[in-house]
């Protein structure tokens, strides 16, 4: 499941794995998780050549249970503050360093290669598994995307959050290294119009057939 932010990547990959019974991997906290770590470090977020000689220091963790997902960076569990404002203005900085991608690219493809998964991020299609048996690229009007953002931020204004998700898209979607772009044999599902429960069950019948 590949797609921008907002596009509803997370709720409906895990209501498919829920609905399957599958697990769930959230590539995103895991991009996520290291500019935690990095920020933490001090390390110099201008400095690609800095965070590509730190990036192979921090284990980091996630859990793939689709009704509680975990992440922990050397033990620690940072699921709260991988959220915060300043690790998501500065991840897709972090996401877009080639040996960042290296990394978290192979521990992904071991947490896949178990099987019976569902996997969400930017590049799951393209570059993480393209064998996948299923792919979806979900999209949403910006304004619905920032509308969806900014109910779930407490303080939040929608044209923030646009503004936001705009420089976001498009740092994701021109970075030189696995670049946010539809996979071949991808199905595209504009979500705009749809409820959640809709989009799950779109998913479901693209799995059945
Ligand atoms: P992403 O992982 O792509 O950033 P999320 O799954 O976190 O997107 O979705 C962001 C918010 O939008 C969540 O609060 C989610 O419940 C809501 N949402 C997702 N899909 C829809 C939809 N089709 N209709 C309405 N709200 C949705
Ligand atoms: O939740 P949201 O869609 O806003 O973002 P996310 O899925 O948590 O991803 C955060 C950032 O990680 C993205 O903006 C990308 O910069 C990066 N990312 C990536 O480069 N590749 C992935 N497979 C997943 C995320």
């Amino acid at each position: 499941m590949d797609g921008p932010s907002g596009s509803g990547k997370s709720s409906v990959s895990r209501g498919v794995a829920r609905a399957l019974g599958l697990r769930y991997l959230d590539t995103g906290a895991m991009y996520r998780a290291m500019t935690w770590w990095m920020l933490s470090q001090g390390v110099d977020l201008g400095d690609p050549a800095a965070i590509a000689a730190r990036c192979v220091e921090p284990s980091i963790q996630p859990g793939t249970d689709p009704d509680g997902p975990t992440i922990h960076v050397d033990g620690v569990d940072v699921g709260g503050p991988i959220r915060e404002a300043d690790v998501t203005g500065a991840v897709s900085v972090v996401a877009a360093v080639p040996e960042v991608r290296v990394r978290l690219v192979a521990s992904q493809r071991e947490i896949i290669g178990a099987g019976g998964i569902v996997v969400e991020g930017r590049d799951i299609g393209t570059v993480v598994w393209p064998d996948a048996p299923v792919k979806v690229y979900l999209t949403a009007s910006p304004e619905a995307r920032a509308r969806r953002r900014s109910a779930e931020v407490a303080g939040s204004t929608v044209e923030a959050q646009q503004q936001a998700m705009a420089r976001r898209d498009a740092l994701d979607s021109t970075r030189k290294t696995d670049p946010l772009s539809m996979a071949a044999g991808a199905v595209e599902l504009d979500t705009t119009a749809l409820t959640l429960d809709e989009v799950i069950a779109e998913v479901l019948r693209l799995v059945a057939e």
